[in-house]
């Protein structure tokens, strides 16, 4: 019998516990942690990602690693990512983790100061997160639909030209061919932009951010 996928949700809020529901649902395993310790984290877990397993924050990145290039999600709130220690996404693996950047920048928040950087130089929130999380390979993803929308559109009993579309970014081409796949087994039809650059479509400005879309709505802005 081969081994169960798992992936890991670095933040257990409303992203990061609808994101844990799709994919368990599928029957992909989900190691979450937060900045609560695993013991109180697993009470939370039990109403809002039941099946999911609480880890202690260094250990995310463990169990999906033993699995090639191991997945974790992004998904704390910028104004808090200076809590995040990249030392947490390290592995030991032969392969860096893939990290999906889930987040957003949103204007009434106070970003850590290596994130403000990159804003003032006008480059997408995404390249500061490459930046700062420089072990890991970046792709930008499943930021731009709503926890809502996410567990009522995933469908992975569609078509895939019947599914939500949904658009991803990434400058590493294997992490996007990664990330992708697990788009499709939650359930959405993914669709590249290309690398980070052109990310900014699904930022909170962006004319992808938070709607309804098909594949070719998105293939009209990729790069
Ligand atoms: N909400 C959505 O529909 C949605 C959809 C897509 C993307 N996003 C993006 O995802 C990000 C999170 O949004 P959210 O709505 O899920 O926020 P939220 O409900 O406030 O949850 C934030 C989570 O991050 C955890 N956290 C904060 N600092 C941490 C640290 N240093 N280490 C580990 N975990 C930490 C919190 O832990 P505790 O539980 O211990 O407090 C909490 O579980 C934002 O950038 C947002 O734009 C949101």
């Amino acid at each position: 019998m081969s081994e169960q996928e798992v992936v890991g949700v670095l933040g257990a809020g409303r992203a990061g516990t609808a994101f844990a529901r799709v994919m368990l649902r599928v029957g992909i395993g989900v190691d979450l942690c937060s900045t609560r310790p695993p013991k109180a984290l697993q009470h939370h877990l039990k109403i809002y990602a039941p099946g999911a397993e609480a880890v202690w924050p260094d250990q995310i990145g463990v169990r999906t690693a033993r699995q090639g290039p191991g997945i974790v999600i992004l998904a704390v709130p910028q104004e808090d990512m200076d809590g995040v220690d990249p030392s947490w996404l390290y592995t030991t693996g032969p392969e860096p983790l893939v990290l999906v950047d889930a987040t957003n920048t949103w204007h009434d928040e106070e970003l850590p100061s290596w994130l403000q950087a990159a804003l003032d130089e006008q480059l997408p929130s995404s390249y500061g997160i490459a930046g700062r999380f420089g072990q890991t390979r970046v792709v930008k993803a499943l930021n731009h639909i709503s926890h809502h929308d996410l567990e009522k559109f995933a469908d992975a009993e569609l078509p895939l030209d019947q599914r939500r579309a949904v658009a991803l970014a990434g400058d590493d081409d294997a992490a996007r061919g990664r990330v992708m796949g697990l788009l499709v087994r939650m359930g959405f039809d993914p669709v590249s932009l290309g690398g980070l650059a052109a990310s900014r479509p699904i930022e909170p400005e962006g004319p992808l951010f938070d709607r309804p879309l098909r594949r070719e709505e998105i293939l009209r802005f990729a790069q």
